[in-house]
């Protein structure tokens, strides 16, 4: 199929709701043709017309549930002829579940690692030779401002961001120099349907934080991109989290996290 109109191609995860839609509206108002992937099809496709209409570009919407285990090889295969046209990958769908592990789903706890791990994983596997042939491209991988502690009573959410901070900072340092880059975006509190869909009364934000729109945060996530920046937190408050969870011993912020999550 190839890309008829010679637009860009970006590839968004997660782009129907929260911080993936808006990212999504940046990208069609630079004139990038997407390719968008979720698991409600309605939604995907109210979101086509939408964004096909605002912004005058072309939609490809990919109903598919990252959380199986052939969900990359399923979309590779539909994308085969479009792989090479990909200029920017957003690794963004992921979710969270608040509870203790040993009550959590066993399902969902898998399903978690699929989505936020392995899935962007794989992906980023499948797309990056070939934006390495083209000597150009960039990747976004969302992870979190919980990536930089345990995270109790989240435990499998936050160890799942740690991984995606640490994969992502490694591959940074491996392509420098190739014209691929790859940013990780660490949102704090964001306003969207993640703390609904992790059980959280969004009632009882998370403490001292302010919740930040899913549009600030994605306007600082999309100009970081474009700079080839390796990391980026939004909000002040965001980054002084950061660097005091990294500043303190590990067992202290874990007892702090563990105190928060447990009055969720
Ligand atoms: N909101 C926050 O406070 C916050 C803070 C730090 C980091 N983050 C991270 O930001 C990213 C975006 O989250 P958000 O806050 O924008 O939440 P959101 O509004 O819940 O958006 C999640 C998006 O991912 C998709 N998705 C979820 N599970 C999927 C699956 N199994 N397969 C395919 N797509 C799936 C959802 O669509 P479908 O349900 O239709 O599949 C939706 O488009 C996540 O990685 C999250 O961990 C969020």
């Amino acid at each position: 199929m190839g890309n008829p109109t010679h637009n860009p191609v970006a590839l968004v995860t997660g782009a129907t709701t929260g911080i993936g839609y808006e990212l999504s509206k940046l990208l069609a108002a630079d004139g990038y043709s997407l390719i968008l992937v979720a698991r409600n099809s309605n939604l995907l496709q109210q979101r086509q017309k939408e964004l096909e209409a605002d912004y005058g570009i072309s939609v490809q919407p990919i109903a598919l549930d990252l959380a199986r285990p052939d969900a990359v090889k399923v979309l590779t295969d539909r994308l085969k002829d479009r792989l090479s046209d990909i200029e920017i990958l957003i690794n963004n769908a992921g979710f969270g579940k608040l509870g203790a592990f040993w009550e959590t789903d066993p399902e969902t706890v898998v399903d978690m690692i699929q989505v936020n791990v392995t899935a962007l994983v794989a992906l980023t596997r499948a797309i990056l030779p070939y934006m390495l042939q083209q000597g150009k491209g960039s990747i976004l991988n969302v992870a979190s401002t919980a990536a930089f502690s345990p995270g109790p009573y989240m435990a499998v959410y936050y160890a799942s961001k740690a991984f995606v901070v640490s994969f992502s900072e490694a591959l940074a340092d491996e392509l420098r120099g190739t014209g691929v880059t790859v940013t990780t975006l660490c949102p704090g509190p964001t306003r969207t349907e993640f703390q609904i869909r992790a059980g959280q009364d969004p009632q009882k934000p998370f403490p001292i934080l302010p919740m930040m729109s899913a549009g600030a945060v994605a306007r600082v996530a999309y100009r970081s991109l474009k700079r080839g920046q390796r990391m980026v937190i939004p909000g002040l408050m965001n980054r002084l989290s950061v660097l005091s969870s990294r500043l303190m011993p590990r067992r202290l912020s874990s007892l702090i996290i563990k105190w928060i999550q447990s009055r969720r």
